[in-house]
């Protein structure tokens, strides 16, 4: 049984359709892409599978059961994660403040104390390499520490499934190279990894599947190889991204 899946998901915004019946199964363990150009609908669907916005038709299931519809926070209990494009550390509190927040919601959440909520979130700064600014205030951490953070966060709830929505955006190669190395770490931990990116280098490296959307619809879904030479996905997308991937000249 898929650890997540989507039912014909449909989110519609007055008069425009951001994500158009799009059918997705992630099974456990993977590390899946989700790519496609800005705006074809893919923060909208994590805003969906994460009960941000309940579908406007279709369902999201997670090990079997319905859970669109739900409150963002009973999902989130439920093992369910995400970091924020955008991203979003608490103003004025310290890295460390901003983890343990995750770490008092989330699957692990229900039962911690604060003094327990502050114990794992220097465990998990110390898995995505955050220790080290623990205590300075998260307005003061660079991008990529900003991202680390999102990161921790989104770890900190000890989900099962956890989706990270471009966090590798502003990132320099080493920094990527990084970020892969952090998500293969976070698999390795038994989760099962959704991945937002547009640096398909990154995609290439961390992915066992991809799938794309293209205004709202998915184009395509299957082996990475697989997916990147579609002549659909190099149309819609991937243009001057595939040449620099492969190394082919201009049209
Ligand atoms: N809350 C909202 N209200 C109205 N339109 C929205 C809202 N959120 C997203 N959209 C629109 O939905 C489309 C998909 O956006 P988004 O999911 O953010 O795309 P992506 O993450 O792939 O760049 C865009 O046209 C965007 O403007
Ligand atoms: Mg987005």
């Amino acid at each position: 049984m898929a650890v997540l899946e989507g039912n014909h998901l449909t989110k519609r915004f007055a008069g425009l359709i951001a994500v158009n019946a799009v059918d997705f199964q992630i099974e456990e363990g993977e590390i899946v892409g989700l790519i496609g150009p800005n705006g074809a609908g893919k923060t909208t669907l994590v805003n969906v599978i994460t009960g941000i916005y309940p579908p406007s038709e279709g369902e999201v299931y997670f090990r079997g059961e319905r859970i669109s519809g739900e409150k963002p926070y009973r999902i989130g209990r439920r093992g369910i994660s995400r970091t924020f494009q955008v991203v979003q550390p608490f103003p004025g509190m310290t890295v460390k403040e901003n983890a343990a927040i995750g770490a008092m919601f989330g699957a692990g959440g229900k039962q911690k104390s604060a003094r327990q909520a502050l114990e794992r979130a220097e465990q998990i700064l110390e898995f995505v390499g955050l220790a080290d600014l623990k205590d300075k205030s998260s307005d003061q951490l660079s991008v990529a520490s900003r991202k680390r953070l999102e990161m921790a966060k989104a770890l900190a709830m000890e989900p099962q499934v956890v989706l990270f929505d471009e966090v590798m955006a502003g990132l320099n190669f080493g920094e990527i190279d990084q970020a892969v190395e952090l998500i293969r770490k976070v698999r390795d931990t038994g989760k099962t990894i959704l991945v937002i990116e547009h640096v398909m280098r990154a995609i290439k490296s961390v992915c066992d599947r991809i799938f794309v959307l293209h205004h709202g619809e998915k184009i395509a879904d299957g082996p990475v190889d697989e997916v990147l030479n579609n002549e659909n996905v190099i149309q819609a997308y991937l243009g001057k991204r595939y040449r620099q991937l492969t190394g082919q000249g201009e049209d």
